[in-house]
């Protein structure tokens, strides 16, 4: 069994001074921690709170997709944050940018919200290091976004049904621990949040693109409506919508699955 330490009390420290009454909360287990957030608010409370699980017994991942976790092997929390930005888009890749940023120099982005470790020489191929699922739900009058990070921190050797081709924060710092990342990133993630909500996702756009795993890419994309669609990426436009060149020209994706097809 893993016993870890988790540092609630330096991390309210850092985050309520930014978020008046905003709470910290650790759990040794939750279905999800975004399930658990959102019913919260959807019940009326529209309080800010962090809340951590150590192990998730239905964690929730991007299109309806299960997230595997495992207590020690992996870094599962969930933000949620009373918001009114003027508008929502590029939220995700804000996130993104924060973390990566957080993290290490060489995480990249693989839009719309994977973090992805490079490998090979020339940098080419990208293995999943964590994803960010964010939802949304009313508290009376108020929208409370619900930020769900998963982070992958080491291999979990017990797990039979871990990710082939998944990759984990231990390569790049071997003393990489759950709660040591949590403490990494909370801060300079809520401070991103906040400044988006202030400033949209414009003054993100070139740190988006300093990370950016795909420009330059040859690309298949599944929009959320339509048909795939197959071109070479150009990065984001300013409110992080996917430039995608095309045969029939300059296509903005703003929702949907993007694989990378082989060079
Ligand atoms: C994805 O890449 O598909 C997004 C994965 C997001 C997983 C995190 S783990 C914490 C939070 N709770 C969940 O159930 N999901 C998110």
């Amino acid at each position: 069994m893993v016993v870890l330490t988790w540092p609630a009390e330096t991390l309210w420290e850092q985050l309520e001074p930014l978020v008046p009454g905003l709470n910290v909360e650790v759990v040794a287990e939750a279905d999800s921690t975004n399930t658990r957030l959102l019913e919260r608010t959807r019940a009326g409370d529209g309080g800010a709170c962090l809340l951590v699980a150590e192990r998730q017994t239905a964690g929730r991942g991007r299109m309806g997709r299960h997230w595997e976790s495992s207590p020690g092997a992996s870094l599962t929390f969930s933000l949620a944050l009373p918001l009114a930005p003027a508008d929502w888009s590029g939220l995700s890749l804000v996130v993104g940018v924060a973390l990566a940023e957080a993290l290490h120099p060489q995480l990249r982005l693989k839009w719309p919200n994977d973090l992805w470790l490079l490998s090979g020489s020339d940098g080419a191929r990208g293995r999943k290091l964590g994803g960010i699922l964010i939802e949304t739900a009313m508290a009376a009058d108020r929208r409370v976004a619900v930020i769900g990070v998963g982070l992958n921190i080491r291999d979990a050797q017990d797990d039979p049904a871990a990710e082939v081709g998944r990759a984990a924060l231990a390569e790049l710092d071997a003393q990489a621990g759950a709660p040591a990342t949590l403490l990494q990133v909370a801060r300079p993630l809520l401070q991103a949040v906040l400044a988006f909500e202030r400033e949209g996702f414009t003054p993100w756009q070139a740190r988006y693109a300093a990370r950016d795993a795909l420009a330059g890419r040859s690309v298949r994309l599944l929009p959320a409506q339509g048909p795939a669609v197959e071109g070479t990426v150009e990065g984001v436009n300013s409110q992080g919508g996917l430039l995608v060149h095309t045969a029939a020209g300059l296509s903005t994706i703003t929702s949907g699955e993007v694989s990378v097809r082989p060079c």
